[in-house]
């Protein structure tokens, strides 16, 4: 299955995913199914040595959620549904692609944490 070149400097997974499960928006939209299937799909393809799925406290885009994040590529998803998943560990995950109708532009300030 291909995955991104080795990084360097080295990190310890080829592509870490992060999905928020928690603020105002994400955990009522799915956030921690969708997370569970990602993580799955790594499970059942064999690469969770090179693939990290992990929970995300709230990205502050809650407007815009669920919200996933994804490294090296650094791209931010927003809106995704149960049904983006699979398209997103095909082609994000698997290949590297970016999803430009998944892509998430700003458009609220981030909430302050103070
Ligand atoms: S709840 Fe997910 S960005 Fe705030």
């Amino acid at each position: 299955m291909p995955l991104p070149a080795k990084r360097h400097p080295p990190v310890p997974y080829e592509r870490h995913v992060f999905v928020c499960v928690s603020g105002r928006t994400c955990p009522g939209r799915n956030g921690d199914e969708i997370g569970g299937r990602l993580r799955q799909m790594a499970k059942e393809a064999g690469i969770t040595r090179r693939i990290r799925v992990n929970k995300s406290g709230c990205l502050n885009q809650c407007a815009h959620g669920p919200i996933i994040v994804i490294y090296p590529e650094a791209v931010w998803y927003a809106g995704v549904t149960l049904e983006d998943v699979h398209e997103i560990f095909a082609k994000t995950i698997l290949r590297g692609e970016v999803i430009p109708r998944l892509v998430h532009t700003p458009t609220e300030k981030p909430d302050t944490n103070e």
